[in-house]
């Protein structure tokens, strides 16, 4: 079944932060492929390679914007001009290992970052329809089970944590200024761990994989029996543009719009489990790293989505198994080498969409 309405988007002018991210970029190539024009608003791509500079994302949108949601003057203006209706906010500091590094840094990104965003759709009427994107990791990870939407937040490393605030402000926002009668419909959506090609993150399993694999070495991994709700990067978004069409189109109710995208349960596998995927492929081996030797933070062992709102009310579903991920992202790394990374793009979209 495709739940995506190829006719409803085409044309539609559409706002996108973090669009020189892996997520937002990938989004800018499906919302480019569906017909939308998207204005896309960031910082420069963070990391080297980028896919922002290799799918040549900054000629496919209408305009590429380099900018900081913390400066609130500059989004307001570069969204009240875009003229757009839609917006998906995922600029964001998003790495855990960073946030204890850098916690204000963190906090200052994705709290103020968003309250900007919150501020400049509340004076912004035009924007009908808001997503904005926090974590998984906005759960009580103390509690070992499979989170619904309307459980306990609770975020101890600075980046789960500024994203709980997110859903706080979010709450306070949507309860204080968008009443029912609002044209203006907003909600946060929580994805699983996402993966797919043109992820160049540092501390992140499959940019770390490919790392290794580049250099034809062993993998190297921290948390071997750390379960994910491993995703590819087509569901969450498949996930965020049905959404998008449901709100706009008022076929939902606008209340407690908290959704989780998460895979499937058989998807949520452990470190170990991913990494012997590719090292199988690519006859390498899975080597666990000492990790008192290094110091490392404790990161949360289980992680679990429960998906079935979205099933039901919005008729999404995860499409790929994880498997079929995991041969999809090495088939996109192994044909990088000789095709165009927006058509290898482009082609898991459109295989995605009949599938
Ligand atoms: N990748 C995952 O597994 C995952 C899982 C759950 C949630 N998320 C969320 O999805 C969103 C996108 O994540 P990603 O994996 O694409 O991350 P990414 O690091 O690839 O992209 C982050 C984007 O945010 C932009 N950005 C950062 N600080 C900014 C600032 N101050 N002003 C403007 N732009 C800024 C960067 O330039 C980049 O475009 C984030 O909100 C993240 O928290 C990601």
């Amino acid at each position: 079944m495709n739940f995506i309405d190829r006719k409803y988007w085409k044309n539609k002018r559409v706002f996108v932060t973090g669009h020189t991210g892996f997520k937002g970029g990938w989004l800018c190539i499906f919302l480019n492929l569906l017909g939308a024009h998207v204005t896309g608003y960031s910082l420069k791509p963070l990391t080297k390679p980028s896919l922002f500079y290799r799918a040549n994302i900054a000629k496919i949108v209408k305009k590429s914007i380099i900018g900081d949601i913390r400066d609130y003057n500059k989004l307001h203006s570069a969204i009240k001009s875009s003229k757009s209706t839609i917006l998906f906010h995922l600029a964001a500091q998003p790495l855990v290992r960073y946030s204890y590094e850098n916690p204000v840094e963190t906090f200052n990104t994705n709290f103020n970052g968003t309250l900007n965003i919150l501020e400049s759709i509340r004076n912004i009427k035009a924007i009908k329809t808001s997503i904005l994107i926090t974590s998984d990791k906005v759960y009580d990870i103390s509690k070992n089970k499979i989170f619904k939407e309307d459980d306990a937040l609770f975020g101890v490393d600075p980046y789960s944590s500024s994203k709980v605030c997110i859903e706080h402000l979010f709450y306070s926002y949507t309860k204080s200024f968008f009443s029912k009668e609002s044209t203006q419909r907003l909600a946060t959506v929580r994805a699983g761990n996402v993966i797919g090609g043109g992820d160049y993150s540092k501390d992140r399993l499959i940019p770390d994989i490919f790392r290794f694999l580049i250099k034809k070495q062993n993998i190297i991994i921290r948390y071997p029996k750390a379960v994910r709700p491993w995703q590819h990067v087509l569901e969450p978004l498949s996930g965020y543009l049905t959404l998008a069409q449901k709100l706009h189109n008022k076929k939902i109710k606008r209340l407690k719009q908290n959704w989780n995208f998460g895979p499937n349960i058989s998807s949520c596998k452990s470190v170990f489990y991913i990494s012997s995927f590719f090292a199988k492929a690519m006859k390498k081996k899975v080597i666990i790293r000492d990790l008192k030797k290094n110091n490392y933070k404790k990161e949360t062992n289980i992680l679990r989505l429960n998906n079935s709102k979205a099933k039901t009310y919005l008729g999404w579903h995860p499409r790929w198994s994880l498997e079929k991920s995991l041969k999809n992202i090495l088939i996109w790394n192994k044909d990088l080498r000789n095709k165009n990374c927006l058509s290898l793009c482009r082609k898991q979209i459109k295989e995605y969409l009949k599938s």
